[in-house]
């Protein structure tokens, strides 16, 4: 799996990075994307977000959870931790969450109906909360969680997003039952957040896995594509796949269908500054 560690891990990711060709404006798909990105800077919606996450991060209260994660039976592994672990290790910080919220709102401003999200792993719900902040009422929010006490969780933060027009669901179980039955109800969703397991090849599969899910126009969106060499070489198979384009954010990247005509395949990054 090769996992990258402390800082020379992460560093030797970073030639590569800077080598590939940057987005530039008069590319296409992903412009709007980065216009909504920077409008987002000085968003208080963001800044709102943030702040729940700041009080998760000082919380001390005992979570017992059931992980179904990488290495973990099929019926989950008990584990109990204190909420701040949880916010501080597994659940999207503002860097993340700025693009997950800008995404949203990027979609829902191209589309002429509601804007469906769909996201595998909600942990303490922030990634969650990011994405219904970018998305107007009317929108319809889809969690998966193989945990039912952070299905709950997740479910109770964003009752403020429920309030305010967003139908929210969030499924309890592992991937492997609760994705079939979502494949099976003919939903549709216009953005995907992949932040269930992180591991290559459950990410391959779960790409596998949602291609039926996946409404015109979809934009994906692929957490800790750096986190092992293995999540690496997933995310550059899936994202230079015949048809795809990616935009590597770095810790993310975000896949969306090329346009067959004039638009260049294969992967590109943001600017440092842009990064997640
Ligand atoms: C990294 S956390 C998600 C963080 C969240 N998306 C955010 O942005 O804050 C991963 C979550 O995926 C869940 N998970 C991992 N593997 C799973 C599986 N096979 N089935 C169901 N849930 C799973 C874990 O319980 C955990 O809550």
């Amino acid at each position: 799996m090769n996992r990258t560690l402390g800082l020379w891990g992460w560093s030797r990711w970073l030639k590569r990075w800077f080598a590939l060709p940057l987005w530039r404006q008069d590319l296409g798909a992903f412009t709007a994307h980065l216009r909504n990105w920077k409008a987002t800077g000085t968003d208080s919606i963001l800044r709102e977000v943030s702040n729940r996450d700041d009080a998760l991060k000082q919380d001390k209260q005992l979570l017992k959870w059931r992980d179904f994660g990488a290495g973990c039976p099929p019926e989950g592994s008990p584990r109990t931790d204190e909420i701040r672990k949880l916010a501080g290790s597994a659940s999207s910080d503002q860097r993340k969450g700025r693009w997950l919220m800008s995404v949203v709102r990027t979609v829902a401003a191209q589309k002429r109906r509601e804007v469906r999200i769909l996201e595998l792993g909600t942990c303490l719900g922030s990634g969650s909360d990011y994405l219904a902040s970018g998305a107007p009422a009317g929108a319809a929010y889809h969690g998966l969680e193989g945990s039912e006490v952070l299905a709950d969780f997740t479910r109770r933060r964003l009752e403020r997003h429920r309030a305010r027009g967003v139908r929210v669901a969030v499924g309890v179980g592992p991937f492997s039952q609760t994705l079939p039955v979502l494949v099976g109800s003919e939903s549709r969703f216009d953005v995907v957040f992949l932040d269930g397991c992180h591991e290559g090849g459950a990410l391959m599969q779960q790409w596998h896995d949602i291609q039926p899910l996946l409404a015109d126009g979809f934009v994906v969106i692929v957490d800790d594509i750096r986190w092992s060499s293995d999540m690496f070489q997933a995310w550059t198979a899936l994202s230079s796949s015949k048809g795809i384009m990616g935009i590597d954010l770095f810790r993310m990247g975000v896949v969306t269908a090329s346009d067959p005509v004039g638009q260049p395949q294969g992967n590109h990054r943001v600017s440092w500054l842009c990064r997640a």
